[in-house]
């Protein structure tokens, strides 16, 4: 690698929040497993699953994902979830206003109770329904860059963007 440093291998305590419905479970399945799930499940709490990419400098990151639940009768759960996680992912869907104004609170929320020095991720899942955009890719840019995220539109249907949010993710650690 660049600095001539033996590989690392990280191990990474990654948390998703946003609304229930836009795609949360589904970016990790197609993450984890390869796959889509159009009858996907609410969440009940929360889920956890784990996966290991490999970077081009042969460092590896060990992502421990929890799964958040986005129904509204979960939310004082999502503490115990994003208490000491390094890399927060925030979701909100593209058709949805209501979901991206609900992004914008859990960024806050995390500025205010997170770790300061958390790798935060704004994502707009469903971008394979861009007719029924309802969220401008550029609100999404300016909103993720006036807060110091990185910002991506995925589609957990198509699978554009999902290996790509990780990899970007995986360069961004400290
Ligand atoms: P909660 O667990 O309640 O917080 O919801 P969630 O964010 O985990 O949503 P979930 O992943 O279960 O997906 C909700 C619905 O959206 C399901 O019907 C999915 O099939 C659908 N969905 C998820 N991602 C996409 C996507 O990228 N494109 C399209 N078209 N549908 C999607
Ligand atoms: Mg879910």
């Amino acid at each position: 690698n660049a600095g001539g440093q033996d590989a690392k291998n990280l191990r990474v305590k990654l948390v998703l929040l946003g609304d229930s419905g836009v795609g949360k479970s589904c970016i990790v399945l197609r993450f984890v497993r390869g796959q889509f799930d159009p009858t996907s499940k609410v969440t009940v709490g929360a889920s956890f699953l784990s996966q290991t990419i490999a970077l081009q400098d042969s460092t590896t990151v060990k992502f421990e994902i929890w799964d958040t639940a986005g129904q509204e009768r979960y939310a004082a759960l999502a503490p115990l979830y994003y208490r000491g996680a390094a890399v927060a992912v925030i979701v909100y869907d593209i058709t949805s206003p209501e979901s991206f104004s609900k992004a914008q609170y859990w960024v806050k929320e995390l500025q205010k109770h997170g770790s300061p020095d958390i790798v935060m991720a704004l994502v707009g899942n469903k971008a394979d329904l861009n007719e029924k955009r309802e969220v401008a890719v550029q609100d999404g840019t300016e909103y993720a860059e006036k807060n110091g995220m990185f910002f991506i539109e995925t589609s957990a249907k198509t699978a554009d963007n999902i290996n790509e949010l990780f990899e970007e993710i995986a360069k961004r650690l400290p």
